[in-house]
Order: C-alpha cells, then sequence, then structure tokens
C-alpha cells in the first residue's frame, strides 16, 4: 500500500479562502507603504549560513536551535532565511546603494523559515511583510516608520493593538545596564525558570522577556535599560516620543520590550493583539545600527516585519469574501460548446470572471451550478440562438431574462467594465 504524504511538521496549505485574504492585505500594505516612499525588493530565500549567524547574533534562539541550515552540494552551508532584515542590509551593501544618498526605502513579502515548536499562530514556515529605512539615523526615520505601522492597523480597521515602544540604548551605555542586570539577575536566579538561569550569562536582557509567571514576578523591580539611556540615546528618545504625540500615534513606553535579535539599539518596538492569545505580536521590530558593521559596511536602518497569518487573524472579514464570478455561460446543444468558450473569452477579456461548464454536462446541471456559485447572469445559447445570432441573458437580480444579438451582449459588457473601473 502506497503511504499518503502529507505537509511536514509546522508547514501548511493556506487553501484559497485564507490565500484571498492575505492577498487583500498585502495589496492594501503594499499601497500603503509605497505612499511613504517604500519600494518593494525581492530577496532570495536561502543565504550563506554565517550572513545571520552574524547579523542576527550566534546566542539568539533563533541561531542556536531555529534555522533550517544544509550543505548544499558544494557542501556550502546555506539557510533558509528566517528573517529578511539580515538580507536587506546584505543587499544595500552588495548594491553599493550608499552611493544613491539619502534615505533607501525597502520592503518585502515572502516565506520565512524557522524551526519553532509549532502552535496556534507559530509555523515553520511562516509569510512576513516587512520594510526597512537603510541610511537615515535620526529619531523622525524612527517616528514615521511607527506612525507607517500605526497608519495600516487604522486602514484595516483594526483598533485594538498596541505598539509597545522602549529603548535599548547604544554601545555607549547598554554594557553599564547589562552589568547592573546580570547582578540582579544572579541575585534572583533562584526564582527563574531553567532556560531564563541559563541565560543570564549569555543573553541577560532576553531574560526581561520571559513569559513564565514566576519569571514576571521576580523580575518586576529588576534595573530597566530606560534608567541608563546615555545623553545621546535619551535625546533620541524623547525625540521620537515626540514625534509619536505630535503625530496622534497612541503607543506605550515599555521598558520590558527587549526583542529576541541581537542587532536592535535604541528605537525598539511591538505591536500587540490580545485577540491572538499566547502568540499575540502581531509585528514587531526597531533599529539596527551596528548590524551593517557585521556584515563589513556601515548603514544605520531600522524597519518592522509583520507576521501576515497573525495579522489575518485579526483582521474583521465579514464583509470580505471571495466575491462569486459575473457569468455563468450555459451552453444548451452540443454545438453550442465551442461558441459559449468563445464568448466566455470575450467577457474575460472585458475583465470579467466569467465561470462555464466543462464536463459536457446537461442545461439543468448547468443552471444548477450557476446557483451554487450564486452567479447572477446566466447567458444561455443553444443551436437555435446560434443559428438567429441571440442569446439569452438572465438576470437573477433583476428576475429579468432579455435576447441580446452578441455585439449587444458584449457593448453591454463593455459598458459595466467601463463604469465599474470609473468607479474605481
Ligand atoms: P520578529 O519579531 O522575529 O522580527 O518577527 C516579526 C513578526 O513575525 C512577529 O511579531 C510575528 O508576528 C511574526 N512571526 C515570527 N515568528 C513567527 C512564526 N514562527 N510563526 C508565525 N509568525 C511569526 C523580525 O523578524 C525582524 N526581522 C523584524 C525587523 C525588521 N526588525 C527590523 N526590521
Amino acid at each position: 500500500m502506497t503511504v499518503k504524504i502529507r505537509a511536514i511538521r509546522g508547514f501548511r496549505d493556506i487553501p484559497p479562502e485564507e490565500a484571498f485574504r492575505l492577498q487583500d492585505i498585502e495589496v492594501r500594505a503594499r499601497k500603503h507603504f509605497e505612499r511613504y516612499g517604500y519600494h518593494e525588493i525581492r530577496l532570495p530565500v536561502v543565504e550563506a549560513t554565517e550572513l545571520f549567524a552574524r547579523a542576527i547574533g550566534e546566542t539568539t534562539d533563533i541561531v542556536e536551535k531555529e534555522m533550517y541550515t544544509f550543505a548544499d552540494r558544494n557542501g556550502q552551508s546555506i539557510t533558509l532565511r528566517p528573517e529578511g532584515t539580515a538580507s536587506a542590509v546584505r543587499a544595500y551593501l552588495q548594491g553599493g546603494w550608499k552611493s544613491r544618498g539619502g534615505i533607501t526605502k525597502i520592503y518585502y513579502s515572502g516565506p520565512m523559515f524557522r524551526y519553532e515548536r509549532p502552535q496556534k499562530g507559530r509555523y515553520r514556515q511562516f509569510y512576513q511583510m516587512g520594510l526597512e529605512a537603510l541610511g537615515g539615523g535620526g529619531p523622525l526615520v524612527d517616528a514615521e516608520v511607527i506612525e507607517l505601522l500605526h497608519r495600516l492597523f487604522e486602514l484595516l480597521e483594526i483598533n485594538d493593538i498596541r505598539i509597545l515602544v522602549n529603548s535599548l540604548g547604544c554601545g555607549e551605555c547598554r554594557p553599564s545596564f547589562r552589568g547592573e542586570l546580570m547582578e540582579f539577575l544572579e541575585r534572583t536566579s533562584d526564582e527563574l525558570c531553567s532556560v531564563c538561569k541559563k541565560r543570564i550569562k549569555a543573553n541577560p536582557l532576553r531574560v526581561l522577556d520571559c513569559k513564565v509567571p514566576s519569571c514576571i514576578e521576580a523580575l518586576k523591580d529588576s534595573p530597566v535599560m530606560l534608567d541608563f539611556l546615555c545623553p545621546d540615546c535619551e535625546t533620541h528618545f524623547d525625540r521620537v516620543t515626540e514625534a509619536l504625540n505630535g503625530l496622534e500615534v497612541r503607543y506605550e513606553v515599555d521598558p520590558r520590550i527587549v526583542r529576541g535579535l541581537d542587532y536592535y539599539n535604541r528605537t525598539a518596538f511591538e505591536a500587540v493583539c490580545e485577540r491572538l492569545g499566547a502568540q499575540n505580536a502581531v509585528a514587531a521590530g526597531g533599529r539596527y545600527d551596528g548590524l551593517a558593521s557585521e556584515l563589513g559596511g556601515d548603514v544605520p536602518g531600522i524597519g518592522f516585519a509583520i507576521g501576515m497569518e497573525r495579522l489575518n487573524q485579526i483582521v474583521d472579514w465579514e464583509n470580505r469574501t471571495i466575491s462569486p464570478p459575473d457569468y455563468y455561460i450555459a451552453a444548451a446543444t452540443p454545438g453550442a460548446r465551442v461558441p459559449a468558450l468563445n464568448i466566455a473569452g470575450i467577457l474575460r477579456g472585458y475583465g470579467y470572471c466569467v465561470e462555464i461548464d466543462l464536463e459536457d454536462r446537461s442545461l439543468k446541471a448547468q443552471l444548477r451550478s450557476a446557483n451554487k456559485f450564486n452567479i447572477r447572469s446566466v447567458v444561455i445559447m443553444g443551436d437555435e440562438e446560434l443559428e438567429r445570432g441571440v442569446l439569452k441573458l438572465k438576470d437573477f437580480d433583476n428576475k429579468t431574462q432579455v435576447e441580446l444579438s452578441m455585439d449587444e451582449l458584449i457593448q453591454n459588457a463593455a459598458n459595466r467594465s467601463r463604469s465599474s473601473k470609473g468607479d474605481a
């Protein structure tokens, strides 16, 4: 007996209804990003493993245990991208785009891969839309990026997302915070979970992000980065929040936001929605001025990525579903099959969605299908109509049936197409 092949764990099919919604969100998001001057970049799905190890950080969960890493046929270690930022910066440096001057604004959309424990809202292949502003180090860039994200949620009519903002300082001020935090964690280590205990030395900041209730309790009086910012980082953060206030962006300062990737400095943020349950982050990002130097270059940057499955889950889709085709073309006799296909092609040429029977079924069965698809306009043609050069057009909305010449039907369709284009 042949064994049935199923998708591998953590990988799933996105059925047409869900793909339709994702596409709808994506189209809106693309237009929105473009209004702010971002342009699409298509990045490779596979990169040299070293890119992620250097950019994301050797001691992060992603690099330590979540990457899909393989040796290719030449023995080179390659990795399915777990995120897009590292590739975007690599592309910027490789393309020498600094010479263009100004801020390079790019966005990307596509699958990412992480070997995480699958659960609701967490997959091993998931989709992100992300954007990066490269070449601008000032606080207004941060404010615009966060504002853009906030307005996208507004555009999608989601109003229960909280945007949490923090500053992670810089190479000047973070070491003293890190030292203080490590001391605190060592003092409280008995109350921490086993994962946090291990992280105290390797990556103490990540401990602040632990979701285990006993750790949250133990960390409630821990030192926070905001109290250790150097004057430059403090001014930067103040200017970001001032601008966000001026732009009337709803956000909260949350000193516990630390992010799971090592490349961040200064502004870091997460957008969370309680409706998502345990995996409540729908988007996240921040500034990463030091990332490029890990890759042998130098460019400040900031960006974010949205988890598309999660975003799709919280959009209210009540009135947005796949619409039925505009026309059903029914052939009443065998001789009308090919002419019917012809008419379908002409109407499709005018931009209409047309359904037609391809299985030689009876007229009754065809009309049943039209009804099942909820198609409101049905064109019926048989030998007799063909001879007279006419068609029957049944309109289920107006409950009418008229006889038209082919030219009239096509003219009718062309007029409708023009007026609907005019409405768009
Ligand atoms: P991240 O926080 O790792 O950041 O991922 C961003 C978003 O991707 C998350 O908030 C979540 O919505 C979604 N996501 C992450 N992992 C999964 C998963 N296993 N299943 C489903 N959704 C997931 C980054 O990736 C950074 N590159 C963001 C960034 C861009 N920072 C600066 N620029």
